[in-house]
């Protein structure tokens, strides 16, 4: 799979612009502020239906404008899809091949993965990236635990307004019946958290060694307070109930929900001990780098089509080592890489590159 090429008017800083992409590397450089990341927001934007740093449609606007498109060929699988977006007045559309789609369909019939500099804190910062980084991969893949994590994301800021209004004193029917499609929804993810996770360590495990010339080994290990074995699982759903309803008193005292799968974490182990407590700064981007080409590689194996890997920024943070062995790695697909310096040492074959320098929003093609 990947994008032939590209439209776009208008958005951010980019006023007008037309680029033919390579159907392996792209390479965008140039000086800070210029639209290097605006560029790969907008293509990724095409396929994912989202932005990686911005939630909000009018910011993706050009400033002096009301409306942005953005319009790009697609091949996948062999076969060529139109597929375009409009954005204005707070409203987003998607179009395949001129027909109005709902983002979902985009979302299932591409697949993007986004790669920046966060993404190689995965270990050292807090647990909600860990749980974005399995949360995403899962929704990639199967689409239903998206919807499923949504319902209880919905579910669970209801909970929360209702944990802060202060007439609410009791454990009472309301949060009864909350609780209950809750703890259903507990199972579901937790179900598939531990199912993904055990997949992605067998992938991440066999990167991992190649990376490490077979010195270090990578665990994954789910942390959740609901339950201490996971043979527990199949009944999990009555031991969450009870235990919010135990713990009803911590949580209007917090006016929040303290217990479920939005404060879960994923412990990582190099060797057996605590990544996050006991590995190197070097280390720990190297098993975040394994992480993210396992959610490269799983995507492969059950979609059976490569997605498309974005990264913007990543190159600058690693030494000349990790960038070589990084970009060894993206064996197959096509690859956007921004980067502030022209590549400066390549093994990737000339007609597998396309270089470009990114000035004030427009861009120019260059020789390698
Ligand atoms: N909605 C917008 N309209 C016009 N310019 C924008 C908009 N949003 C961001 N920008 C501009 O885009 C530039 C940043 O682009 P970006 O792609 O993040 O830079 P970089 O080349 O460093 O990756 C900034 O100069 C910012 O002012
Ligand atoms: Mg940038």
């Amino acid at each position: 799979m990947y994008v032939e090429s590209v439209e776009i008017r208008n958005f951010r800083n980019l006023r007008q612009l037309e680029i033919c992409f390579n159907k392996r590397y792209n390479y965008f450089y140039g000086k800070n502020a210029q639209g290097k990341t605006n560029i790969i927001e907008a293509v990724s934007y095409l396929l994912s239906t989202k932005s990686h740093r911005e939630t909000a449609v009018a910011n993706l606007i050009h400033y002096d404008d009301t409306a942005s498109v953005v319009m790009g060929q697609v091949i996948r699988k062999g076969v060529r899809d139109s597929v375009s977006f409009t954005l204005g007045e707070d409203k987003k559309v998607f179009y395949l091949n001129r027909q109005k789609v709902l983002p979902s369909v985009l979302v299932e019939r591409f697949g993007v993965v986004f790669f920046d500099p966060e993404d190689l804190r995965l270990i050292k910062d807090g647990p909600d990236k860990r749980r974005r980084y399995i949360d995403q991969l899962i929704s990639n893949i199967h689409p239903p635990y998206r919807k499923a994590y949504r319902q209880y994301h919905h579910l669970l800021k209801q909970r929360n307004a209702l944990l802060k209004d202060p007439s609410v004193k009791e454990y009472g029917e309301l949060f009864y019946i909350f609780d209950k499609q809750l703890a259903g929804l507990t199972k579901y993810i937790i179900q598939k958290r531990l199912r993904y996770l055990k997949e992605i360590q067998t992938v991440a495990q066999k990167i991992h060694e190649g990376i490490t010339d077979e010195k270090e080994r990578i665990g994954l290990k789910y942390q959740t307070n609901i339950i201490d074995e996971y043979e527990k699982i199949k009944d999990i759903e009555k031991i969450y109930l009870t235990l919010l309803k135990q713990n009803f008193v911590y949580d209007k005292e917090r006016r929040t929900s303290l217990l479920g799968p939005h404060t879960d974490d994923i412990l990582i182990e190099v060797n057996e001990k605590s990544a996050r407590r006991f590995a190197s700064q070097g280390q720990q981007k190297t098993v975040s780098i394994s992480l993210k080409l396992s959610e490269v590689e799983l995507y492969r194996i059950q979609k059976n089509v490569q997605p498309i890997v974005f990264l913007d920024d990543v190159m600058s943070e690693l030494d000349e080592k990790r960038r070589r062995r990084l970009l060894s790695l993206l064996k197959e697909g096509q690859v956007f890489i921004t980067a502030t310096d022209k590549i400066d040492q390549s093994d990737i074959d000339k007609d597998e590159i396309a270089l470009f320098e990114v000035i004030d929003g427009s861009v120019v093609q260059m020789d390698i």
